[in-house]
């Protein structure tokens, strides 16, 4: 089912200060969008095969912003790239997992993703992103 880890999502309260410190580390920032159905701005930073992505809220009442009110800034979730997205999802929903999206919702990169519940996570929270090549 899973493919690579795609990329971790990291919840920031300041995009241009946090990237400024991975810059630092080394790495560079890839490209930036707005996925305004999740409310929120993200840089990408490849790193190897995968990327850290930073995600900043761009609204008062967007999931992230939620994150970082309970939370405080720090890894938000792990994204896997799947080959079939629907497949996998209808997959889990058979054996029993929460789901957030039970159909794919569109995602940053123009893909179709979904996340699973936390709580099938077992307090991680997991996006699942569909690669299509
Ligand atoms: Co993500």
């Amino acid at each position: 089912m899973i493919r690579k880890l795609d990329h971790i999502g990291i919840a920031v309260e300041a995009l241009d200060d946090v990237r400024a410190l991975y810059e630092d580390l080394g790495l560079r920032e890839a490209r930036r969008e707005e996925v305004a159905g999740q409310g929120v701005r993200v840089a990408f930073l490849p790193v190897g095969e995968t990327r850290i992505e930073l995600l900043e809220p761009t609204s008062s009442d967007s999931p992230i912003a939620a994150f970082l009110r309970k939370r405080g800034a720090g890894i938000h979730h792990l994204c896997f790239a799947v080959d079939d997205l629907d497949a996998a999802l209808e997959s889990l929903a058979r054996k029993g997992y929460r789901l957030i999206h039970r159909t794919p919702v569109p995602g940053a990169d123009g893909r179709r993703v979904a996340f699973l519940h936390p709580e099938a996570g077992r307090g991680v929270l997991i996006e699942l992103a569909e690669d299509g090549d």
